[in-house]
């Protein structure tokens, strides 16, 4: 079952899987999709690798929408779910290898809590990869036409959010302190939208 907002960006959540497999090689182990909505990124990367994976929202309702959409797809990975705020994650320290957050950074009331506790849960050699975008293998013409779609479907709906690039990204990931950290751009030359961690 398809959400409302999210068609356009179909094509865009296995590319990013495909990006997050070939640069970490994380195959297996915990994998947490934080903010995961209707899914489609945990869907994605649940196809393409053995990673069990809890699917992680404050927002009960978007957590049924990626339970019914993972239904019926006969993926063999085991799965969760899991109402939670990032800035409070139900889990122990050092529990996930792979950590993924796309689009739900800009909506965090705490986006330093956030971040921290994501790196608290992250497993030493593991990788997190928080922010937004549409990877680096969207093809150019796609990428043109869709880059800046959330921010203005958030305008539009009147959300609160604070979407931050480029040297405002660097400065919120300075804030937090933590080492090991650097912040990455989907196509070469624009601001980088996504904080790569690693423990
Ligand atoms: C724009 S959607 C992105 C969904 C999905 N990751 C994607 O890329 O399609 C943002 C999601 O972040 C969730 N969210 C917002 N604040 C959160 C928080 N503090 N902790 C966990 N999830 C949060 C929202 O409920 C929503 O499902």
């Amino acid at each position: 079952m398809l959400v409302d907002g999210y068609s356009e960006l179909l094509p865009v959540y296995p590319l990013i899987a495909q990006q997050i497999l070939d640069d970490y090689q994380i195959e297996r182990g915990i994998c947490l999709d934080i903010g995961t909505g209707p899914g489609y990124m945990g869907i994605e990367l649940a196809k393409i690798t053995n990673l069990e994976i809890y699917f992680v929202d404050i927002n009960k309702d978007n957590l049924k929408k990626a339970e019914q959409n993972i239904s019926g797809l006969h993926l063999d990975n085991i799965v969760h779910f899991t109402e939670a705020d990032v800035s409070a994650l139900p889990f122990e320290d050092n529990f996930a290898e792979l950590i993924i957050s796309r689009g739900s950074l800009w909506f965090w009331v705490d986006q330093i809590k956030g971040l921290r506790d994501i790196f608290r849960v992250l497993k030493p050699g593991g990788i997190a990869f928080t922010g937004g975008g549409l990877g680096r293998y969207t093809p150019p013409n796609m990428h043109m036409r869709l880059k800046g779609k959330g921010r203005r479907a958030a305008k539009n709906k009147n959300q609160k959010a604070n979407f931050l690039s480029g040297a405002g990204l660097q400065e919120l990931l300075d804030k937090t302190g933590l080492c090991g950290c650097q912040t990455i751009s989907d196509v070469e030359g624009e601001d980088a939208t996504w904080i790569e961690m690693r423990k």
